[in-house]
């Protein structure tokens, strides 16, 4: 078994490079079944679930190699079978992805219903009425989703609710509709805008970019073209980064970070005491003496991202003050504040809130990483704990960062990866 320890380092200086968004380039990754050719992608993070993704691929009939390191070369011959299979598609959320394109382009797929992070149940109604209101059928059966369509067709389509994975799917499966797709209040995080460039350099015909309503002109099937394509940068591993520096103290260059994909996050850093200033390679970062507390409620993009939660809370857990964090996506993703806890920290939930008293320091003790991003927000804490702070659970981290541990130890952290006896 692996795990990562970290102890207080003092202030943290340095560069760290912020690489390319696990939840773009799965997207992107996806989306290379739509038309035959060969693909390249750049500026892709070297995380498991990109491997993940490749497998699942692979099982369909797209060949992922990486010819070095960043890149990733993605060859479809055009001998697709579409069938995702149980022990692929489990592992990942963003495996619901393949749904949209092996839809329009085969008329035909079998997907087992999609896993992900453990924050509560994570239901694909939206994907499956917006396919519907574009003309698909859908039957369940012993643990799989049959889709059926012939020839997908336009569809004025208006969501209750914002949700990223729908609009792409959406998006990717009106490609080859015949007629126009209109999506409003559709998701416009930057991951989405990436993949509309994607598809439009692919030669689909996507308008409304970055915007809550999407316009796609359907195009003939094999009109497209393979393109290469560099991945926007990762805006939750920025914030890491941010947060790492923010308790640890120090002065940071965070460098490819766009600093615009993430303005009202960074409003709100400033409000804690955050000092930064934009750079021609990113972000300049500088820490307070100490931080102070605010109120946060995570909401869909431009808002504060529902993914940066457990960070803030960490940030907030050694803020001066109390904060009230409020959760509107995932009612359930407060579990790794058990783990805080252990680490000394004030914090009580109650329903969608929890309630964050900042104490000086928080105190080490060995914590569980229970998905990504409340894996990351352990290791921040440990930089802001006395001792050492050892987390178990590391294979969630490994999902979505590019070797935190080695970017965290360039800039002076006291981090590392240990093998250690599972029954110990
Ligand atoms: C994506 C991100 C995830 C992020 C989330 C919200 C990926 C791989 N994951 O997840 O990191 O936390 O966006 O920013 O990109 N919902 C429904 N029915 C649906 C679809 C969604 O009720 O058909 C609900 C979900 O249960 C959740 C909310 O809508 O409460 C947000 O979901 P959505 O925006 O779809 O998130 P994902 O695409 O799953």
């Amino acid at each position: 078994m692996e795990t990562i320890a970290v102890r207080s380092t003092g202030p943290l200086s340095g560069p760290v490079v912020v690489p390319g968004a696990k939840n773009s380039v799965l997207k992107l990754m996806a989306t290379t079944l739509l038309t035959d050719g060969v693909f390249e992608l750049s500026n892709v993070p070297d995380i498991v679930d990109v491997s993940i993704m490749g497998d699942l691929l692979d099982a369909i009939g797209v060949r992922m190699s990486r010819p070095e390191p960043g890149a990733l070369v993605l060859v479809n011959d055009g001998d697709i079978t579409p069938v995702a299979p149980y022990e692929l598609v489990e592992r990942i959320r963003a495996s619901i992805n393949v749904l949209g394109p092996l839809l329009t382009r085969c008329g035909h797929v079998r997907l087992s219903l999609p896993g992900g992070d453990d924050f509560g149940a994570r239901p694909i109604d939206m994907h499956v009425a917006g396919l519907e209101a574009m003309g698909a059928t859908f039957k369940y059966s012993h643990g799989y989703l049959e889709a059926f369509a012939d020839r997908l067709h336009g569809a004025d389509i208006t969501f209750d609710f914002p949700s990223v994975g729908a609009t792409e799917n959406l998006l990717t499966a009106a490609v080859f509709a015949d007629g126009t797709t209109r999506i409003d209040n559709a998701a416009r995080e930057p991951e989405i805008i990436d993949l509309c460039e994607f598809l439009v350099a692919m030669g689909a015909d996507v308008s409304g970019i970055g915007t809550s309503t999407l316009v796609i002109r359907g195009v003939e099937r094999g009109s497209l073209h393979a393109v290469a394509h560099r991945t926007v940068p990762d805006r939750i591993q920025a914030a890491t980064y941010l947060a790492a520096v923010a308790v640890a103290g120090g002065e940071l260059d965070v460098v490819g970070v766009r600093p615009e994909h993430m303005t009202m996050l960074l409003d709100r850093f400033g409000e804690m005491g955050l000092s930064m200033t934009p750079t021609s390679t990113g972000l300049r970062v500088v820490a307070p003496e100490r931080l102070r507390s605010i109120d946060v409620a995570t909401l869909p993009y431009p808002g504060i991202a529902t993914d940066y939660k457990p960070l803030i809370i960490t940030m907030l857990a050694v803020a001066d003050g109390v904060g009230i964090v409020t959760e509107n996506l995932y009612p359930g993703r407060f579990r790794y504040v058990e783990e805080l806890q252990r680490l000394g920290a004030d914090v009580r939930t109650s329903g969608h809130h929890a309630v964050v008293r900042g104490v000086p320091r928080l105190s080490g003790a060995p914590v569980k990483a229970h998905d990504i991003r409340a894996g990351a927000a352990m290791v921040v804490a440990g930089l802001a704990a006395e001792g050492e702070t050892e987390i178990t659970g590391v294979s969630h981290i490994d999902r979505g960062y590019d070797d935190l541990v080695g970017r965290l130890q360039g800039v002076g952290a006291t981090i590392e990866r240990r093998t250690v006896d599972a029954a110990r």
